[in-house]
């Protein structure tokens, strides 16, 4: 999430903002309230999911039309962050109260379902978390389980069918450091091959840890860098990950070598087309647009 630059409230941004050493295109802006955007996620039909950090609300964008709508509203939060598939058009969405002006909520966090496979969504909140501190990142374990990042410097396991709830992991690693500003540690976390990486964005650092089929820890936390922002993230098919960093999204090889992909403006999130047309295009969140970023591997 963008905290430091809403907080310090720098960087007026003209339109055009968004540069890019690549053909980097705006598929989408947004106007507000629902201009934070926070998250993404590809539905597989190819139309593209985005949450707000300053509207509880999930935005459905048609990436061949560039259009965009309002798909759901979560009544009761004002924020909406992490979004994960659990399984074929089913997602998780993470939603509590966050503002700019007021701060974090603690106790505010909860996780949605959002069934987008009939006519009309379905959602209803699968858990809240009346202990949460503050939850940002989300991915999906298996297709009943997912794992949120809790700002207590843990990752939780959550049952979407049953609503069950435990501590995977838990490691200094994940925490805030004390001069963070708001209780967020984690910011992106992603499953990915047997393995949950981590952003910790106020550590400045990008880490992973081997787990098991119930996310448990089965290794040490290794850095995989000290010293970047990292915002959230994704996978490429070759292994390679894209993380939304500081005015750039960062590659990292599957053998860990870290150079820049693009230039963007305040990035968020992203994630890759479904479709054979654009399965190498990165849709970025990024200063209340959504840009598509071609990505040659
Ligand atoms: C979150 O904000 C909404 C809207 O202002 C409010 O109705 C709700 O009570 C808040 N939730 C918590 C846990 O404070
Ligand atoms: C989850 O996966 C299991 C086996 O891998 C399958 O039997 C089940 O139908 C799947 N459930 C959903 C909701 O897709
Ligand atoms: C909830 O579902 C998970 C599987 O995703 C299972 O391991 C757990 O035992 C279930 N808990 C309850 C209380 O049914
Ligand atoms: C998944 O991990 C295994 C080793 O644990 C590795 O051989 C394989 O290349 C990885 N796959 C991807 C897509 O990174």
């Amino acid at each position: 999430m963008r905290f430091l630059s809403l907080l310090v409230g720098m960087l007026p941004l003209a339109s055009g903002a968004v540069i890019s050493r690549q053909t980097t295109s705006t598929i989408f802006k947004f106007s507000s309230p629902g201009v934070s955007a926070e998250n993404i996620a590809i539905r597989p039909s190819g139309q593209l999911l985005v949450t707000f950090m300053d509207a509880a609300q999930l935005y459905s964008i048609d990436p061949s039309t560039k259009t965009g709508t309002k798909l759901v509203t979560f009544p009761g939060f004002t924020s909406t962050a992490g979004i994960t598939e659990v399984s074929p058009d089913v997602f998780a969405v993470v939603a509590g109260n966050y503002s700019g002006s007021g701060g974090n909520k603690a106790g505010s966090w909860a996780i949605w379902k959002v069934d987008l496979t009939g006519a009309a969504p379905k959602t209803e909140v699968v858990k809240r978390f009346a202990d949460s501190t503050m939850f940002n990142g989300l991915t999906t374990l298996n297709n009943d389980t997912v794992l949120i990042g809790e700002g207590k410097g843990s990752v939780i396991r959550l049952s979407i069918s049953n609503g069950s709830s435990s501590t995977a992991i838990q490691d200094a690693s994940m925490a805030p450091p004390s001069s963070a500003p708001i209780p967020l540690g984690i910011d992106g976390v992603r499953y990915f091959n047997g393995t949950v990486y981590f952003t910790n964005i106020f550590k400045n650092t990008f880490s992973k840890v081997p787990v098991d089929a119930t996310g448990k820890a089965t290794g040490a936390v290794v850095p995989i860098w000290t010293n970047n922002l990292g915002d959230d993230f994704t996978f490429g098919a070759d292994g390679s990950a894209y993380v939304a960093g500081s005015g750039k999204l960062l590659k990292v090889t599957a053998d860990g070598k870290v150079s820049t992909a693009a230039t963007i403006s305040s990035p968020t999130s992203c994630a890759f087309g479904r479709g054979s047309a654009d399965k190498g295009i990165l849709y970025v969140t990024s200063s209340g647009s959504v840009v598509s970023v071609p990505i040659s591997s």
